[in-house]
């Protein structure tokens, strides 16, 4: 039986302390990432939408504020992304009038694309030569791998089942994400519909230790040191940790999320698929509820596209209740304002037998 060993894992990063800040699509900030790098850890920028121009400007931002390494996130087509039809746009549209309305716009017309096509988001992603790339969605493809070592990118995947994991171990990355069913965001799977690789963390950890001999990275509902010291019983080298860190004052949250995290209850998430078209968990607020009531909800990405216009507007006008308040089932453990004390509180929960090389 084996107990984590954060050597595995900072030796595979290039990092002092295994605690990785989770990358936020849409909503990480160039100043938190740096901030959990220049401590030591690894911070990362989460790439979701971001064109080439957009990844090779935050790269540089980051390389302004920090010399340390840091991880660049993307999610990898699946294959399963579909644009909605001109009836599903419709009837998607028509049920999201009232949150139009409310955050006074009208209803868009579709774009001329939804998403960066990922080749174009990748080759920037080499430019930028970021310590790491860490990557949802799916095991990528042996080339992908090759270009990324080829440039001293270590590749990280994420796993919500042992198959998953075993597939991204056999497939070649550098470390895997075990994340938990606690997790805050969308479910990552890839090989069984999301809604059926619902593992818990204290479950999916210690499998994956024994299936895979890459380093081990749990995330899901962490927030403290007692969720580090029971990742790595379990078999952990390191931690991922959202929720805590979004909480932070250097995050780009809203108050109206950070109220959400300290008032929503373990149980007051929800997976929903209502504001993306994916499963992903955030509280049930307003919007959530109007969209799962309505019934109509879009294919990915289209969905996440057009809540996408309401959503940016009501995170500028405060309105908690019209954005996707994604948050896990720890978050009323997060209790700092400095996204340092965050990190302290983690590394407090570092076993000292896991220091050992
Ligand atoms: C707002 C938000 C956006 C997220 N976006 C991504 C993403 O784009 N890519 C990714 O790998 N994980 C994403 N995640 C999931 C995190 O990487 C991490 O697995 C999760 O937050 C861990 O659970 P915790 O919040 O309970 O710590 C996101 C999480 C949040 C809160």
């Amino acid at each position: 039986m084996q107990t984590g060993s954060a050597d595995r894992l900072t030796r595979t990063l290039g990092i002092d302390v295994p605690v990785v800040l989770a990358p936020f699509g849409g909503l990480s900030s160039v100043e938190l990432t740096a901030r959990v790098s220049e401590l030591g850890g690894l911070g990362s920028y989460g790439l979701y939408g971001y064109d080439a121009d957009r990844i090779r400007t935050t790269a540089h931002a980051l390389r302004v504020q920090t010399d340390r390494p840091f991880g660049l996130n993307l999610w990898l087509p699946t294959g399963t992304e579909r644009d909605a039809t001109a009836d599903e746009y419709a009837r998607a549209v028509g049920t999201m009038l009232p949150l139009f309305a409310e955050v006074g716009i009208e209803p868009p017309a579709p774009p001329e694309r939804y998403l960066p096509p990922f080749q174009e988001q990748f080759e920037a992603v080499l430019e930028a030569r970021p310590a790491v790339l860490s990557l949802v969605f799916g095991v990528p493809d042996a080339r992908t791998i090759e270009a990324a070592h080829d440039r001293g990118i270590a590749v990280v995947g994420t796993a919500t089942t042992v198959d998953e994991a075993v597939a991204l171990a056999d497939g070649g990355v550098d470390a895997v994400v075990a994340t938990g069913a606690e997790a805050a965001g969308h479910r990552v799977s890839f090989l069984q519909p999301a809604e059926h690789s619902l593992v818990g963390l204290m479950a999916l950890v210690p499998q994956v230790r024994d299936a895979v001999h890459i380093p081990v990275i749990a995330a899901g509902g962490i927030a403290d040191r007692r969720g580090v010291a029971a990742a790595f019983a379990l078999g952990a080298d390191g931690v991922q940790v959202g929720t805590a860190f979004l909480h932070a004052r250097q995050s780009a949250a809203n108050d109206a999320h950070r109220r959400a995290i300290e008032e929503t209850p373990a149980h007051g998430s929800v997976l929903t698929r209502a504001m993306s078209g994916r499963l992903s968990r955030g509280a049930r607020n307003l919007a959530v509820r109007t969209l799962e009531e309505a019934d109509a909800i879009a294919p990915f990405p289209t969905q996440n596209w057009l809540t996408g216009r309401f959503r940016a507007l009501a995170g500028q006008q405060g309105k908690g209740e019209l954005q996707s308040l994604w948050l896990g089932q720890a978050s009323r453990l997060a209790r700092f304002d400095d996204a340092g004390d965050v990190f302290a509180e983690l590394v407090a929960g570092i076993p000292n037998a896991a220091r050992r090389p």
